[in-house]
Parts: structure tokens; sequence; C-alpha cells
């Protein structure tokens, strides 16, 4: 039997008033898996007005008792881990270790943003540092909540993803309205449900399904939210800035990372680093190597060692740990499919793949890729990566610097010279070299620069966005 699972509104799970539901097929056992709450604008107000009731006491408790919150949070998932890595893969396709795993870094991200919350502290400030200041002028600097948070979470990393917005709002002394992605409620209803069982103050977090049509510009225009910390896509992120009236927003957007191979480079590090960064999840994350740079000196032998490792990644079903897993629906899969067509069109060499069961698609890699084909430039989000050759570095850099995304670069050479010389040209938020590119470990800053978004996440980053300074000058005699 499918089950009907409610929201939570206001601390309390409920049917909402729409008596409409909105079904969740899995995208590879190809059923309906669930169904959740479509939730109706009232509703949204209502959870908002809750929300802001529930903000003030909360900030007033001490940040070990919030933290005790967050930390029962913690061991409820742990608690319920293989459960809600359960729901992942049914629900977005992750194969069950990668879900186990996403699970597990987040329990881990919750104990340690408590920790790093408690070891935040405010400063002081005397004024005679200024022409014409005094010292009599003594300002205390203390960083105060924003108010009502706003987390909009992907399908990609519906729990993990969730969490790294909640936490820090919640231990920043905010209330938080969560919005996940439709596809990913489920996951993100399951994650709640452990909230709810560590026994929050009622209203201090409300789960809103339901359609963006409906729901989504209302949640961003609300005079009551605060602050939206929202990860997706481009196209959504820019609607969103365009919606939003002055207030902060943290955007986690798209990427076509690069992956810059000179001629210099340890061939098998990289192309161990470029199989895993191209063709985890079947490439449906934001930090997938979406492009290969190579040196022609070295092409060859890099393609060669690529397609060895393509041919070998596991092809098939989540519940068998499959690298390559069916995408998240079928117009993910004819878009991909649509990228690859035009290359091949376009004279793009094929060196393996370019199958598809339904939204299965084998893992692809494409050579001597150009700049006039649609997936230079194109974000897949899928299992395909192209591989552009080039005769210079100064190509390499201003290839990678001609796309619109800006996240992160990777840079693979075994000189470290070249590499600090590249990293600084990059336009993108994190260079990694010899590495590929990832948002972890979570105590480091990650952010994305032009079209991959705005502002800072990780730990600390994710507190201090979700937090303002509060000066207060004390006037001595
Ligand atoms: O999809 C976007 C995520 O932030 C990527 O995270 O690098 O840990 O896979 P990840």
């Amino acid at each position: 039997e499918v089950k009907t699972y409610p929201a939570y509104l206001k601390g309390t799970w409920q049917e909402s008033q729409s008596h409409e539901t909105i079904a969740i097929q899995s995208p590879w056992k190809h059923d309906v898996i669930g169904n959740v709450q479509a939730v109706t604008q009232s509703e949204v107000d209502e959870s908002i007005h809750a929300a802001k009731a529930a903000q003030k006491p909360w900030a007033k408790l001490s940040l070990g008792d919030r933290g005790q919150y967050l930390n029962r949070w913690a061991d409820e998932l742990e608690a319920t881990k293989d459960e809600i890595a359960t729901a992942v893969m049914n629900e977005v396709g992750k194969n069950f270790n990668d879900a186990e795993n996403e699970v597990q870094r987040t329990i881990d991200l919750i104990r340690y943003t408590v920790q790093e919350a408690l070891h935040m502290h405010g400063q002081s400030i005397r004024g005679d540092g200024f022409p014409g200041g005094s010292k009599e002028k003594l300002g205390i600097i203390e960083r105060v909540p924003l108010g009502v948070v706003l987390a909009i979470s992907p399908f990609n990393y519906p729990v993990n993803l969730a969490a790294s917005k909640i936490a820090p709002a919640l231990m920043a002394g905010n209330a938080v309205i969560f919005k996940p992605a439709t596809q990913g409620s489920i996951s993100g209803i399951k994650m709640i449900q452990a909230l709810d069982r560590a026994g929050f103050p009622q209203g201090i977090l409300s789960l809103v399904t339901g359609h963006g049509s409906v729901i989504g510009d209302y949640l961003t225009e609300h005079p009551d939210i605060n602050m939206i910390s929202f990860t997706g896509s481009t196209r959504t992120g820019k609607h969103l800035s365009q919606k939003s009236i002055m207030i902060p927003l943290v955007l986690e957007l798209g990427g076509k990372d690069p992956a810059i191979v000179c001629d210099d480079a340890d061939l098998d590090v990289t192309a161990d680093n470029i199989i895993k960064g191209a063709y985890a999840y079947s490439g449906q994350r934001c930090t997938a190597v979406k492009r290969v740079l190579v040196d022609d000196k070295v092409a060859d032998e890099l393609v060669a060692k690529l397609k060895e490792k393509v041919e070998n990644l596991s092809v098939g079903s989540p519940v068998n740990d499959s690298t390559i897993v069916p995408l998240i629906d079928n117009k993910a899969a004819d878009f991909v499919q649509g990228l690859i067509d035009d290359a091949l069109d376009k004279g793009a060499t094929l060196v393996t793949g370019n199958q598809r069961d339904g939204n299965l698609l084998a893992p692809t890699l494409l050579d001597h890729v150009t700049q006039e084909m649609e997936i230079a430039w194109v974000e897949p989000f899928g299992p395909v990566l192209p591989i552009i050759r080039v005769h210079s570095l100064d190509e390499a850099i201003e290839i990678a610097n001609k796309s619109k995304f800006g996240l992160q670069a990777s840079v693979f050479t075994q000189d470290i010279d070249k590499a600090i010389q590249i990293a600084g040209a990059v336009e993108v938020g994190t260079v990694q070299v010899n590495g590929r590119p990832q948002r972890g470990p979570d105590n480091f800053p990650f952010l994305g620069v032009k079209a991959s978004g705005m502002g800072t996440q990780g730990v600390h980053n994710s507190i201090l966005s979700m937090s303002r300074e509060k000066l207060t000058v004390i006037n001595l005699k």
C-alpha cells in the first residue's frame, strides 16, 4: 500500500486543507512510492507565523541548550540511519552505500555545527582607532539571529543539503521553514520525523511540501521570511533573487567544473579522480567534473586510461550499489541524450557509452569535443563527460573561464608553481590541486561565483550567513 505522508506544520503532522497530494515516483522502481501534501498558501502563512512566535524564546535559550536539541536530533537520525538511507535510495535513486554516507555525513555535520556554534564568539572595539574617535566609546559586537530562515533543498542530497541549512540556522537562533524539492520530500519528511522525536519547541520548524507554482513565490516574497538559503538550479536561483525583497540570500547553483590536465600530471591519479568526480551518482552533483581540458600531448594516454575505467563502472540498480544509476526522471535522461546527440552530430568522437534504457544512461565519454558543441558549456547533470583538447595553459584557462559557471576547478600537475598560477587565474569558488571537485569536508568554505551562486556555505560560514552583527556602544564617562 502506498503511504500518504502528512506535512509538519507548526509542530504537528497534518494533512493539508487542500485535500490534494503529490505522487512521488521512484526513478528506478518506476512506481509511486508515496504521496506528499500539497500545502496551501494559508498553511504557509500560519507556519511562518508560528515560526516567528517560536523564534524569540528559542533564541533566548543558551547555546548549550540549543545544542542539546540538535544533538538529540543527530542521535535520532543515527538510530534510524538505515530507514532514512532506504528512503533516499528509493526516492532519488542514490545507491544504498552513498545514501548511508549521506545520512552519516549529516549526523556528523549536525554535531560539528553544535560544536562550531559553541566556540564562536563576538568582539569588542574601542573608538580611538579612528581619527577623532575616543577610547571612551566601547563597542560590543555580538551575533544575533536573523529571524525566520527559509531553507530550500535539492533532490540530489535530500537529507544532507537540507540539514546543512537547518542545523546552522537553528544553532544561530533562527526558526526555519523547510521546503524540500518535491522529489526528495519523503527523505526530508523522514529526517524531520527524527527532529520531531528530539522534542524541539512547537513551531520552531515547519516542513512545507507542495507545488512550487502555488507556494514557491509566496514563500520567497513573504514579509516574515528573513533569509533564504537555496540549493538548486541556476534558473530557480535567479528567479529567487528577483523575487526576494531586501533579505540576505545564499545560493548554491549549477556548475561546469573543469579538470585541467597539464602535460606533467600523474595520469593515474588524474584518471582516478576524473572518473570518481564525473560519474558518481551518475553525475547528478553540482560539483561533478563536467569537462576535461587536457594538454594534447597527454590526451591520448589519458583518454585510454579513462576509457578502461568508464567501461568498468557498475551500471544498474541502486540496491546493487551501482555507480551509474537511473537518472531522476525521463526528462533528465532526454536532456542528457540531446547533448550527446548534438556533440556526435557535430563531430565528437564517441569513446564509449551512448546506450540508453529508459532513464538509465550508460556512462559516456566523448573526445575531440569543440566549443561549438552544447556539451562544452551546458551542465548535463548526467553520466557524460566531454574531453576538450588544448594546446597551452592559456587556452585551458581561457576555456575554463568562458563558462558562465564558476563553482570549482581541478588542476592536475606535479609542478606546484604551475598549479598556483592556474589556481590564481581560474574564476571559481574553489580550486582543487590534484583532486576532484567536492563540497566537503564540511568545515571548508563552499561557494560558487558567477552563475554558480552567491554567498558561502560550510558550517562556519553558514552560521555567519544566518546571523548578523549587532553593535552595542557603551559611552563611558
Ligand atoms: O550537488 C551539489 C552538492 O553540493 C555537491 O556536494 O561535492 O559533496 O557531492 P558533494
